[in-house]
């Protein structure tokens, strides 16, 4: 993807005159994917997945594109997916979405080992003395099983209540908190390249319960237990504030000599969307991306999937959603996208350089200005097409329009800026390329039939 948006912007800036040059510069920048900034600082953006999406095409596009460096299964190596019945072990789910990952150049966290959620009931009514033995046993196969092909493990999610002590699940019932270093110790073992975790949430800033993890890591330290990094969940919401000194928290952590990561990132809100909820959101995500970029020891983010299409958000928070920077109709919300990327250290484009604004302080345009639409390549259910848009001269924007016949829907557009409107699809210049012969790129999905439709331009 990001490659064919540098082709792009290459093939533009050889055909505009040299005053675009200034233009050229930031529309560069802006094509900089979400993973090549925080790669440019050492870190990776990654975006959780599931199997079930993984047969959207207009999904994956996106997804094994180039924004996201690093993947986390958001359910298929849990407990209930791995080992529903005791000793029967299911890697199949699993194994998607790690082969998903290679094929696009992505690291998988695994996600998690040790959880009392999503934990089949086989397990909670063990004896005490069996508990530990088939922990054990869980964690040796399905981390054997994913050895080498997972850079981390969450070993245990979530062993913290809101006030700081232990969660009272199957597991600590039976061992108490020595549960937490046996699993860690059973998972080195397994796996001595995976990098180690302890995983919770509200643990972003400070806090009872940050204390908590603060306290259990220091400890493990100090008793030789294999502990290698902290997991931040940061499930947040903007009607709850931000959390409190969450670089700081971040900084705490890593002084202790362990890595730290932001896990689970999404940004929900009570819905509807709006303005100021976006703008609210975007603040949260950019202090987020920022806390982790100043912290060296913070190795990436990870967004809980992408879109808001395949959000865990509203089936659980009755009423929120549009947590994620992408929205249902997989378009990127350019206020959280942004806030992203300038968090990152990229830049995108200034508001003054808009296509519209340039548009309306521009003389009108001179001549009809023609669009030719053709598809580049085609796949089940996926296609990318192109579209040549010829300005006559003294014509400085474009506005290109199409119908799809067949229910087509485009999830990423290069060179232009897109909106959809049911079948209706408006194409308008990028700020650097209302001018002369340009060609524009997009990326759709089709089911059944892929009429290419006739654009119009003026
Ligand atoms: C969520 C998944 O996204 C949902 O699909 C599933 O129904 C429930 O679990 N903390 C975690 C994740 O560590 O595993 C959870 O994922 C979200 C909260």
């Amino acid at each position: 993807m990001n490659r064919r948006w540098l082709i792009g912007a290459v093939t533009v800036a050889g055909l505009v005159t040299a005053t675009m040059a200034v233009n050229l510069v930031q529309a560069g920048a802006a094509t900089q994917t979400l993973h090549q900034l925080a790669a440019a600082k050492g870190k990776y953006f990654g975006s959780a997945t599931d199997n079930g999406e993984l047969s959207d095409t207009a999904y994956t596009a996106v997804l094994g594109g180039g924004e996201f460096g690093q993947t986390t299964p958001g359910n298929s190596m849990k407990w209930d997916a791995t080992e529903p019945t005791r000793g029967t072990f299911s890697f199949t789910r699993g194994d998607a979405i790690v082969s998903f990952a290679q094929a696009h150049n992505m690291t998988v966290r695994g996600h998690t080992l040790v959880w009392h959620s999503q934990l089949p009931s086989w397990v909670g009514s063990l004896p005490a003395a069996e508990v530990q033995p088939a922990m054990v046993n869980h964690i040796t196969q399905v981390a054997t099983h994913f050895k080498g092909k997972v850079v981390a493990w969450d070993v245990v999610n979530e062993p913290f209540n809101e006030d700081g002590t232990y969660r009272a699940t199957p597991f600590y019932n039976a061992m108490g908190s020595a549960y937490i270093a046996t699993a860690l110790r059973a998972a080195r073992a397994a796996d001595p390249d995976a990098k180690l975790y302890v995983n919770d949430y509200n643990t972003d800033g400070l806090g009872a319960k940050s204390d908590a993890m603060y306290n259990l890591v220091k400890q493990l330290k100090a008793d030789g237990v294999p502990i290698d990094g902290v997991g931040f969940q940061a499930h947040l919401a903007i009607q709850y504030g931000f959390p409190s000194q969450m670089q700081q928290n971040l900084q705490r952590f890593a002084d202790l000599g362990v890595d730290v990561a932001i896990t689970e990132l999404d940004v929900r809100m009570v819905l509807p969307r709006d303005a100021t909820k976006d703008a609210t959101q975007a603040t949260y995500y950019s202090n987020v991306v920022k806390a982790c970029v100043a912290v060296t020891r913070c190795v990436g983010v990870t967004i809980w999937d992408y879109t808001d299409k395949y959000s865990w958000v509203p089936s659980v928070f009755s009423g929120q959603g549009a947590a994620l920077p992408w929205d249902e109709n997989l378009q990127k919300k350019p206020t959280a996208y942004n806030a992203i990327v300038t968090a990152l250290g990229g830049t995108v484009e200034s508001p003054s350089a808009s296509p519209s604004s340039s548009t309306s302080s521009s003389p009108p345009p001179a001549g009809a200005c023609t669009a030719t639409y053709r598809i580049v390549n085609s796949w089940p259910g996926g296609f990318q097409g192109e579209v040549v848009v010829a300005n006559p001269a003294g014509r400085t924007g474009w506005t290109v329009t199409w119908t799809f016949a067949n229910g087509q829907q485009v999830s990423q557009l290069w060179n232009g800026t897109v909106s959809q409107s049911g079948a209706t699809v408006t194409v308008r210049n990028a700020a650097w390329n209302g001018t002369g012969t340009v060609t524009f790129g997009f990326l759709a999905s089709w089911n059944g039939t892929n009429t290419a439709p006739v654009p119009t331009c003026a």
